[in-house]
């Protein structure tokens, strides 16, 4: 048994039976390094837009290097979804189609502190064998220990309770593995950021997706308008929650079936 894969060389078997035991799995080489570097540079101008609200509304403590709902119509997360990652392996988990419930990501810095270095699981709610939503990082630079790799406590998916502080940093593994890798694992899986004590930014994307009938963290076709919607590829469209969205008055609801705004094979 091993967690640890190159991109495209692990069997959906592989994927389930690491998935069900461990919690995690890593693809190495998934994403080149033209792209990584894209991303990073846009992440910039991105953290910029994002600070500045966070600062005007008065939550900017302890958000140091987050940002959140990296999806617009000029950045590279359309170009990152829509080169569709993972998506057999997504589809065998949520036993179906799902979608992008968030779409985020972190520069960790020496000396942050965010919030998301405290023990935590990216769901509320423990789900336990029915699984609505699953994890993605993408590593915009090599996780090592000095730079914070996130703890990942191995098998701790089946668990519901908050394991204590001393066990978890005894007995959690890190996620040490190389820029451009992607790391799938379950929403019950308890896991804290480390802390980077290098001179250089620790970078990753962070992804939650799920089953389509689950409420998106931000109304994705809105914020994106339902005319745009429009001029994108069938796979955006799913993945983006157009297949799966709220009518909001009799016009929109009243619709022949291939106009639904909640398409029938969405669960
Ligand atoms: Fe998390």
């Amino acid at each position: 048994m091993k967690n640890k894969f190159k991109y495209g060389e692990a069997s959906l078997i592989d994927f389930t039976k690491a998935i069900n035991e461990y919690g995690w799995i890593v693809y190495e080489n998934a994403l080149d390094e033209t792209f990584v570097d894209e991303i990073n540079e846009d992440l910039i101008r991105a953290y910029e837009v994002r600070r500045q609200v966070q600062v005007k509304n008065g939550i900017s403590i302890n958000m140091e290097g987050t940002l959140h709902h990296l999806i617009d119509s000029e950045g590279f997360g359309l170009k990152f979804l829509g080169q569709m990652f993972c998506d057999q392996e997504m589809k065998q988990f949520l036993k179906g189609n799902y979608v992008v419930n968030a779409f985020g990501g972190v520069m960790n810095a020496k000396g942050n502190t965010p919030y998301v270095q405290n023990i935590h699981r990216d769901i509320r709610s423990f789900m336990g064998d029915v699984k609505l939503m699953v994890q993605m990082m993408v590593l915009l630079d090599d996780f090592t220990e000095e730079n914070g790799a996130t703890y990942m406590l191995t098998g701790s998916h089946k668990v519901d309770e908050k394991p204590d502080p001393e066990a978890f940093y005894a007995k959690a593994d890190r996620a040490v593995a190389k820029k451009g890798s992607i790391i799938l694992f379950d929403s019950n899986l308890w896991h804290a950021a480390g802390t980077n004590t290098t001179d250089k930014l620790r970078r990753v994307l962070t992804l939650s997706f799920t089953r389509p009938f689950l409420k998106q963290q931000l109304d994705y076709p809105r914020s994106l308008g339902y005319d745009f919607g429009e001029s994108l590829s069938e796979e955006l469209r799913q993945v983006l929650g157009y297949k799966s969205r709220v009518p909001a008055n009799l016009q929109e609801y009243y619709q022949p079936v291939h106009k639904r705004m909640y398409q029938p094979d969405q669960g």
